[in-house]
């Protein structure tokens, strides 16, 4: 199995004591997040597409690929900056899975007073019109050895999402990114969970994954949102990934710079990554 981190807020770069590897190119990083799964029996499954169609094209091209390419994509939650290049794969037909609720309601961040709108594109509503994605939140094979984690339970006290909000039939209340999902790919060694923000928890995703599988986690990778955590929160969220057991730690995206230091200094696995960097697992 193969993992590509085709969109990520940081340039990645490739190190080879870590067999992080990079192909050749200028590739392009902006805030959101796009990962791509090469299974072993070849499909292509991609978590979430980052924020733009021109950046998502641009890297998928220096990895050789063509939006036509992708088996399918499995959106992790209804935040603009993992729906980008959506309308583009939309176009060319590749099937869309996700949460029932991931395009409902309008969203926004509040930040001093001030709100803005980080949900889908009107482009992107009229277009999921014509070309529905499969709603479900419930565990799910989408392809073998790629499943969905379902809607996440929350469990710990320390892990909630603030400063969003979502407007419903005229009503504005607290967003808490009900429909955020993560994806579980199967290797020898244990599983591998990808999320997209991670605003369910780092700690809630991975506990859940291991109680419905039942099986050893191998490595968490992906947004963890952490950016703006205090630092209790950052150190009850270090021991709570310890307890569930990963033995590998790849913070992306959201996952902000004290957040990423920690799982560096606490994890003898953890990696670097960015755009543009690949790693056989
Ligand atoms: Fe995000
Ligand atoms: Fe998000």
């Amino acid at each position: 199995m193969r993992l590509t981190c085709l969109v990520d807020d940081n340039s990645g770069t490739a190190n080879p004591l870590s067999s992080v590897s990079k192909a050749p190119g200028d590739f392009l990083a902006e805030h959101g997040l796009s990962i791509l799964i090469e299974t072993d029996r070849g499909k292509k499954v991609l978590l979430d597409t980052g924020s733009s169609e021109q950046t998502f094209l641009h890297n998928l091209g220096l990895v050789g690929l063509r939006p036509r390419d992708i088996d399918l994509v499995f959106v992790s939650h209804g935040h603009y900056d993992h729906l980008g290049a959506l309308p583009l794969l939309l176009r060319e037909g590749v099937p869309v899975h996700t949460h029932p609720l991931t395009f409902q309601g309008r969203r926004f961040v509040e930040t001093s007073g001030v709100r803005k709108q980080i949900g889908p594109s009107a482009e992107l509503l009229s277009l999921l019109k014509d070309h529905p994605p499969v709603y479900d939140g419930r565990p799910k094979e989408l392809v073998a050895g790629v499943s969905t984690s379902g809607e996440i339970f929350r469990r710990t006290d320390f892990e909630k999402p603030a400063s969003f909000l979502i407007e419903r039939e005229g009503e504005t209340a607290q967003d808490i990114i009900k429909e955020e999902q993560a994806l579980c790919v199967s290797t020898r060694n244990g599983l591998v969970v990808l999320t997209g923000c991670g605003h369910p928890g780092i700690v809630n995703i991975l506990t859940q994954v291991r109680m419905h599988t039942g099986r050893k986690l191998l490595m968490a990778a992906g947004g963890f949102h952490m950016w703006k955590a205090e630092t209790d929160v950052l150190l009850k969220t270090m021991d709570g990934v310890k307890r569930a057991g990963v033995n590998k730690v790849a913070p992306l995206h959201c996952t902000g710079f004290a957040a990423t230091k920690l799982f560096s200094d606490r994890f003898p696995g953890f990696l670097l990554l960015g755009t543009g960097c690949s790693m056989e697992i």
